[in-house]
């Protein structure tokens, strides 16, 4: 039997973590813990500003930072960013903290919910479009995404369907919430 010490959202950009982590977190009385959000809080700038102003090694640094941070931590759900998986250490950290959840979506998905969340450096900076951008990555990463305890496509579904699919995995396998 598996304990799920915190619940790790992993996939894409555009697959949905930050909202079903949001929806799950207020479920199960987990603190949500969203690593963009963070890292935006502690270093007074956007994603993209310290894309633009920083570069991406130094977000990609200051994202394994935090992904070392929260994996010490209890009872949260972690939303990660797309690019965390890129780092074994970031996942190694990950997985000993707790179950962890690729989410997955469709290229017209993504291209979707990207687009009406605006700026996205790596998908912006690469030249392409940002159809050509998103398969590029996603192929670059269909791997790393797969080494997950379990992946749930989000096509069509609201965040309740998702988490709601994610609890219904959980107790299939007897997934325990901590008792503490
Ligand atoms: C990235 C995804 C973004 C953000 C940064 C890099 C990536 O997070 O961390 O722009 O490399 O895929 P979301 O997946 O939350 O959009």
């Amino acid at each position: 039997m598996k304990e799920a010490r915190n619940i790790v959202l992993t996939g894409f950009m555009g697959t949905g973590k930050t909202s079903v982590g949001k929806t799950l977190a207020e479920w199960v009385t987990f603190e949500f813990s969203d690593m963009d959000a963070i890292i935006e809080k502690e270093e007074g700038k956007t994603v993209p500003e310290i894309f633009a102003e920083k570069g991406e090694a130094y977000f990609r640094q200051k994202e394994s930072e935090v992904a070392q941070r929260l994996a010490r931590g209890n009872k949260q759900v972690i939303a990660t960013g797309g690019g965390t998986v890129k780092d074994p250490k970031n996942m190694e950290a990950l997985k000993e903290a707790g179950i962890i959840v690729c989410l997955t979506a469709s290229v017209d998905t993504i291209l979707q919910r990207t687009a009406a969340e605006g700026e996205r450096p790596l998908l912006d900076a690469s030249g392409d479009d940002r159809r050509a951008a998103i398969e590029k990555l996603l192929a670059e990463r269909e791997a790393l995404y797969k080494e997950v305890d379990y992946t749930i496509d989000t096509d069509g579904k609201t965040p309740d369907d998702v988490a709601g699919e994610i609890f219904s995995r959980f107790e299939m396998d007897s997934v325990m919430l901590p008792s503490f």
